[in-house]
């Protein structure tokens, strides 16, 4: 029998900008328009109908949320600050709390007000400091009612996608650019890190558990020939663990947390810089299931990236892990599969306390649209109806016993 220990973390992860809708002054906004892609628009209408979202995941017996604040809605011209915005995500706070829901709280989740990108967004030497004003104002608000933060939202997918390959907002390819906002990233962690554990102080609350949540990818070499175990070596340490390096030598995290969803089959063309840091198997070498977008799904990468993790001696939530596809079998099995995984890798001695599969509801996935369907809920983007899937059945029967059966 697979059991869970009591007090485990079972919940869904969101982002404000992927569920709420209306999020007019973000930089994703402006950049929607500019490039004539499909608009966010209302999304889930979540900002509305929390509520009602936050008693579907109630019924199905979870008992954590992660979500996030949209800093384009606390601050949606530089230094305004609408009370009505804090008021709003005091409000979700304890709608969850009502519920005995353990909130999972976001800071940044990709999106950033207009007016900051505008100015050069995380490459601007003010970014840190804004970012932290923008922080010290959420966390004084909110602090009563929250232990869980996460700062920042994979910070190697943003700077990948929006510096590096430039496929999101601001589309720069420059490996300057990325080094400069890599480094203010974990300037803005660790001061971020620091500022809530004196605003704990300060209000005199128990400790806070603040962590970053880290995309992990298992990076498997597609023969094992040298040139190919060499890059999947650097991409492991870099992508995987160059970020929680960094800011554990500041000692700035108290627990880590894991968006895990894929593998990547490592096979650079040559031994150019590029090619040994991106470069991927272009045929089907050792297939496996895949995702609606075409991602392989490999359970076993989790349970080995768990292992690794061991060595920070910190516990460790699984912040987000899911598939997009409209077989409904297909995503209890990844769910069940990736469960399993971690099963193991915590008899092991991986420290596991929560698991937040991603997403509570279909979203508005970036780029790609409204299409791929992440959700344990269905959304009928003409009515806005939420449809509860079998798998979130399944999956609330865990939640329920702790055991998988
Ligand atoms: C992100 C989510 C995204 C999910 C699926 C993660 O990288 O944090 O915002 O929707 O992956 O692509």
């Amino acid at each position: 029998m697979i059991k869970f220990p009591q007090g485990f973390l079972w919940g869904a992860a969101a982002s404000a900008y992927q569920v709420e809708g209306g999020n007019s002054n973000s930089d994703w906004w402006e950049w929607e328009k500019k490039t004539g892609r499909q608009n966010s628009g209302q999304a889930c209408r979540h900002y509305e109908l929390y509520e009602q979202d936050f008693d579907l995941a109630k019924n199905l017996n979870q008992n954590a949320h992660r979500l996030s604040v949209e800093w384009s809605r606390i601050e949606p011209q530089e230094g305004k600050f609408p009370e009505s915005e804090l008021k709003h995500y005091l409000d979700v706070i304890l709608a969850l709390r009502r519920r005995n829901i353990e909130p999972v709280v976001t800071l940044h989740h990709f999106t950033n007000p207009a007016w900051f990108g505008n100015a050069g967004g995380w490459t601007n030497r003010r970014a840190v400091r804004d970012f932290l004003r923008y922080c010290d104002l959420v966390v004084r608000c909110l602090a009563k009612y929250v232990r869980y933060w996460i700062t920042i939202n994979e910070p190697n997918v943003y700077l990948t996608h929006s510096y590096i390959m430039g496929v999101w907002p601001p589309q720069a390819r420059s490996y300057l650019k990325a080094k400069i906002v890599e480094d203010n990233f974990a300037g803005a962690h660790i001061k971020a890190y620091r500022l809530i554990r004196k605003i704990y102080k300060e209000l005199n609350l128990p400790r806070p558990y603040v962590s970053i949540a880290q995309n992990m990818q298992a990076f498997v070499p597609c023969a094992p020939s040298l040139k190919n175990r060499f890059a999947a070596y650097i991409r492991d340490k870099w992508y995987n663990f160059g970020f929680l390096d960094a800011i554990m030598r500041h000692k700035a995290m108290d627990f880590i947390g894991v968006n895990y969803y894929s593998r990547q089959l490592v096979e650079p063309r040559n031994w150019g810089f590029a090619s040994l840091a991106m470069d991927v198997c272009s045929q089907d070498h050792h297939p496996v299931k895949k995702n609606s977008l075409g991602w392989d799904i490999y359970p076993e990468g989790l349970y080995e990236l768990l292992l690794k993790l061991k060595k920070y001696g910190l516990p460790i939530i699984i912040t987000e892990n899911g598939i997009c596809t409209r077989d409904d079998n297909l995503r209890w099995e990844y769910i069940y599969a990736h469960l399993k995984n971690i099963h193991l890798a915590m008899g092991k001695g991986a420290k596991v306390e929560g698991y937040l599969y991603w997403s509570l509801m279909d979203n508005f996935e970036w780029d790609k649209g409204f299409n791929p369907r992440f959700g344990l809920i269905d959304v009928d983007y003409n009515t806005y109806k939420r449809t509860v899937r079998e798998s979130a059945v399944r999956f609330a029967q865990v939640s329920k016993t702790g055991v998988l059966e």
